[in-house]
């Protein structure tokens, strides 16, 4: 579908033009699925919901727009999108007031079975007009239920975000993917690649240093090819001068990102993260098999051996670095050996950590047309236990590996379970628990003393 929007606010300025707050102390609730890209558009889509005066609550119940961003990426993110709004047709059978809004992946990719299935949502947007949300509900407020999702974005939308976290911030660096890896729904949501502009990234992120924020991580799908879509004068930055630009944003501690590709990875970006010192020692490299057969069916673009050799380059670059990935079990086909193959690679990686996933057949996918080879879902559990038993054995010798050694931490704070206890995190993306209380936002140093499975315990110095 197309919007005529823009003749509309030429003919009659929408009510934000008019800088006309429509939901003055009105309350809104943002309920989000997914991935860090999904989280940030939810701050944006609080940014825009704020500018037009409304407040946020910490509950349906007290909200008189509750918003659902969702995602797509699994099975199992539709059928919680599909059981949320069942139990918000009991709210707005109580309260018809209640607005209710779904954007996000999977309100793109079934468009119209959002609204058949649930007929009493206002308003459904896609992933590519977020900033049209509060014409959207002024539309619905007038006309009755509206559905607006559109092919594609035109620019990387620059929205205003309302961040619950004034020392961290996610920054968008580009959006969309242009690879076709045959499990995946994220190029067919998200659109082709677009990146922003260097300048624009930079500004932003002296703006929020400005605001106090001391560590950002930059997102994208696929941020090593960052650019390529960019021509700045017959020059194309790439991600490593990125790096190397916001990490001399005076006053920024520190950088993380998201998620580079192993096919694309090389020494130059691994070289701009070790001169660039803001860029914090934590690589989150997605694996997804260590089975060639597996990999090429996949479309991944690179084999086991391809894959062990970034991780050693990396770790020749940067010593000290923390490695994270993904990894999928159960693609259609994959076989004792191929499966087996996986758990060799993960134990000559040596993970950090790893994000582990039964594959999940995404329609409109390459791979979920090879219904043939659809494996035995007790066949792929018992693999995944397998997998999930090995990785964390690894991940608890990583971090009895740190033991005695000194981390420099930013406080998030008193820890959720004790007032007493600081929680920091280390440049690996390492939690450490300290007895003591760190105001959050600062840099603090301490010592490991005790490793736990999924986090650290240490002692201020
Ligand atoms: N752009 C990122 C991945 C985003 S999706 C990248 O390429 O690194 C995050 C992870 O979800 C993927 O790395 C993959 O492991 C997992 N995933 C994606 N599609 C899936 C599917 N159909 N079934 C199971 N896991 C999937
Ligand atoms: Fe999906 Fe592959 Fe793009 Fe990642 S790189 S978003 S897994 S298509
Ligand atoms: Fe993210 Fe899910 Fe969309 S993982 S890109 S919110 S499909």
């Amino acid at each position: 579908m197309t919007t005529d929007a823009n003749m509309v606010a030429v003919a009659l300025p929408t009510r934000r033009e008019r800088r006309l707050p429509t939901r003055s102390g009105k309350s809104y609730f943002i309920r989000t699925f997914g991935c860090q890209m999904n989280e940030h558009d939810s701050e944006r889509i609080a940014g825009l919901l704020e500018a037009d005066g409304m407040n946020a609550v910490a509950s349906i119940d007290e909200a008189d727009l509750v918003v659902l961003n969702t995602c797509a990426i699994r099975e199992n993110a539709d059928n919680r999108l599909y059981g949320n709004l069942g139990h918000l047709k009991a709210d707005k059978d109580a309260r018809p007031e209640l607005q209710i809004a779904v954007g996000g992946c999977l309100a793109q990719k079934d468009r119209t079975i959002v609204r058949d299935r649930a007929p009493w949502v206002d308003v459904v947007f896609g992933t590519h007009n977020i900033d049209r949300l509060v014409s959207l509900l002024d539309q619905a407020d007038e006309w009755g239920p509206v559905t607006e999702i559109l092919d594609e974005s035109s620019s990387v939308p620059d929205l205003p975000a309302k961040r619950d976290d004034p020392h961290r911030a996610w920054v968008t660096i580009m959006i969309g993917c242009n690879n076709s890896c045959t499990f995946c729904i994220v190029p067919s949501l998200r659109g082709a690649e677009m990146s922003r502009r260097p300048s624009d990234v930079v500004s932003e992120v002296r703006r929020l240093v400005a605001d106090g924020v001391v560590e950002v991580t930059l997102l994208g799908q696929n941020v090593n090819s960052y650019g390529r879509d960019l021509d700045l004068g017959g020059r194309k930055p790439l991600f490593a001068d990125l790096l190397r630009q916001v990490g001399a944003v005076e006053g920024l501690e520190r950088i993380f990102y998201t998620s580079p590709h192993p096919k694309d990875f090389n020494r130059d970006v691994a070289e701009a993260m070790a001169e660039t010192e803001a860029v914090c020692e934590h690589l989150h490299l997605p694996l997804q098999s260590g089975s060639d057969r597996v990999l090429a069916a996949m479309h991944r673009g690179y084999n086991a051996e391809r894959f062990l050799g970034k991780v050693e380059m990396a770790r020749e670059v940067l010593p000290d670095l923390a490695l994270t990935t993904d990894i999928i079990v159960g693609f259609p086909g994959e076989s004792e050996d191929e499966f087996q193959a996986t758990l060799d690679v993960v134990a000559a990686s040596q993970f950090d950590s790893a994000f582990t996933f039964i594959y999940s057949p995404r329609p409109g996918t390459a791979a979920a047309g090879m219904v043939d080879d659809f494996i035995d879902p007790d066949v792929v559990r018992e693999r995944y236990l397998r997998l999930t038993g090995l990785q964390d054995e690894i991940s608890f010798d990583k971090n009895k590996a740190t033991v005695g050694q000194t981390l420099r931490l930013l406080s998030g704070g008193p820890s959720r379970k004790d007032d007493a206890v600081t929680s920091g995190r280390s440049r690996t993306n390492k939690t450490v628990n300290v007895a003591g209380s760190v105001a959050a936002g600062q840099l603090f140093d301490a010592e490991v003393t005790i490793a736990h499975p999924h986090h650290l315990t240490g002692r201020l110095v």
